[in-house]
């Protein structure tokens, strides 16, 4: 019987990248992944492909709307759909191959096929039995759906179905304002869809800061998306590929039905566990289908532990990596670790929106007395430059000792710019710290600093 020191299941940015660290460790590793091409989700189905849409719908949005004002006169390109679709499979294809030349270097073994865990210590993929000292349950999570909601990926659609759907519909309503719905909608709101969200929440993107969900919100209407706010999606019914959707308003309860080409699933994700043989092993398992871990991503069976979406947190990719990381160091006899305090979020709409630490929400609620700093884009030169002006940064950082607690990005490149208060945080960098740090001119990172600044005793240009 083949034996390893480490069999991760799973090869999505939890695996993987896993799988890689604990071959650097020196541990001999295989990755058991019964998709055609390695990355999971997010880069199949998910991140990955989502940016490319994202970035050539964006594109085209630049150029119906300010290649004019820069001179850059002549008719807006139309969209080639085949296309745009064939440059997202190509990203796709970059990105997993990218993964199989990764596991060849480092001498990762790829056992193709749906592996199930028969005994601690134990692999079995397709009729084949593998040995392995650790087991590591990186098998990410699934769409959930709603009932009454029966999802065809043709009218009825996730967010894998959304990413190749046979033409741009005339009508899409998104079902959910969470990250995939805002994100995916969008990418068809520029591609020229009507596009309506309906929410059963009254505020958009649940858990990020108020003040962030607000401008958000009115920065989508203004982009012509529209929202129904309060109302609990009852049912879709398809009839000749158009779909009818009813909704309940939370305040009154009166029901309404809309018409739509299609309906976009965005109603939150759940473990993926299945097939694995969890609850045979006597694995614990959490009310809402986590598989319950200790400290040091340990479940409740000896040998075997589990990271990423199919554990609690955040269901992010860079999270599932970075518990990928730390699991692999700790099997090695190192000191692995994840700091879930600063972990950032990022919406790659435009503008992007970004996110680390603690909302003002969060501060107030745990009684923390905070100092708040902003700063505009429409005060920055590079982003008046750019048509990026819209949107501002936030920074909460601790009234008596200065320490940076949170911070919250809506504008250009908000996805990368939060970085650097990530680190700062990692640091337990007061805001003076990031405000006395020199930021080349003219950067969006300039926003940042003056946020900082205002934490003190102002920001200059504003
Ligand atoms: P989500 O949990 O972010 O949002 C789902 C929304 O649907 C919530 O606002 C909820 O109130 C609403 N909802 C639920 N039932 C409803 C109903 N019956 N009628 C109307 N509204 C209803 O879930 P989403 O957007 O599907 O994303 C799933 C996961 O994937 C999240 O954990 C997200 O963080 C992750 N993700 C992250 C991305 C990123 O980091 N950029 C991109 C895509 C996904």
């Amino acid at each position: 019987m083949p034996s390893y020191d480490v069999i991760i299941i799973g090869s999505g940015p939890g695996g993987y990248v896993c799988a890689i660290r604990c071959a650097q460790l020196g541990l001999k590793t295989a990755v058991v992944e019964g998709r055609e091409t390695l990355g999971g989700t997010c880069l199949n189905v998910g991140c990955i492909p989502s940016k490319a849409l994202l970035h050539a719908s964006h594109m085209l949005h630049e150029a119906e709307h300010n290649f004019a004002a820069m001179g850059l006169k002549g008719k807006a390109p139309s969209v080639d759909w085949k296309q745009m679709l064939s440059y997202k499979e190509d990203t796709i294809g970059q990105n997993t191959k990218g993964i199989e030349f990764l596991f060849k270097k480092n001498k990762v073994d790829w056992l193709k096929g749906w592996g199930s865990i028969p005994e601690a210590g134990k692999v079995k993929v397709g009729d084949d039995v593998h040995a392995a000292k650790h087991i590591i349950i990186a098998s990410g999570s699934k769409v959930s759906t709603l009932p009454g909601v029966e999802i065809d990926e043709k009218t009825v659609v996730s967010s894998t179905g959304a990413l190749e759907l046979g033409k741009i519909p005339k009508k899409l309503i998104v079902i959910g304002a969470g990250v995939i719905g805002l994100e995916l909608g969008s990418v068809y709101k520029r591609l020229g869809s009507e596009v309506k969200v309906i929410e059963f929440l009254d505020a958009i993107t649940p858990g990020m800061d108020a003040e962030i969900q607000k401008t958000f919100q009115r920065t989508l209407k203004k982009q012509g998306i529209a929202f129904q706010m309060g109302a609990a999606v009852q049912g879709v019914e398809v009839k000749n590929n158009k779909a009818k959707v009813t909704y309940k308003l939370r305040k009154d309860d009166s029901e309404h039905v809309e018409d739509a080409d299609t309906v976009l699933v965005a109603t939150g994700r759940s473990p993926y566990t299945d097939g694995l043989g969890l609850e045979a092993l006597g694995v614990e398992m959490s009310k809402r289908g986590q598989i319950v871990t200790d400290g040091h991503y340990a479940t409740t069976v000896k040998g075997i532990y589990a990271i990423g979406d199919c554990i609690d947190g955040p269901m992010l990719a860079h999270k599932a990596e970075d518990e990928g990381m730390a699991i692999a160091e700790i099997l090695a006899g190192q000191k692995g670790h994840v700091n879930y305090n600063v972990i950032p979020g990022v919406i790659y709409t435009h503008p992007e929106v970004a996110s680390v630490g603690q909302t003002e929400e969060q501060l107030k609620e745990a009684g923390i007395a905070y100092n708040v700093g902003k700063f505009s884009f429409m005060g920055n030169g590079r982003a008046k430059a750019n048509f990026a002006g819209d949107g501002f940064v936030k920074i909460l950082a601790d009234k008596s000792t200065d320490r940076i607690l949170g911070a919250h990005i809506i504008g250009p490149m908000a996805g990368d710019l939060i970085h650097e208060v990530c680190v700062a945080m990692e640091f337990g960098a007061a805001a003076e710290d990031l405000a006395r740090t020199c930021h080349a001119h003219p950067t969006y990172s300039e926003a940042v600093r003056e946020a900082a600044l205002a934490c003190g005793d102002g920001p200059i240009h504003s």
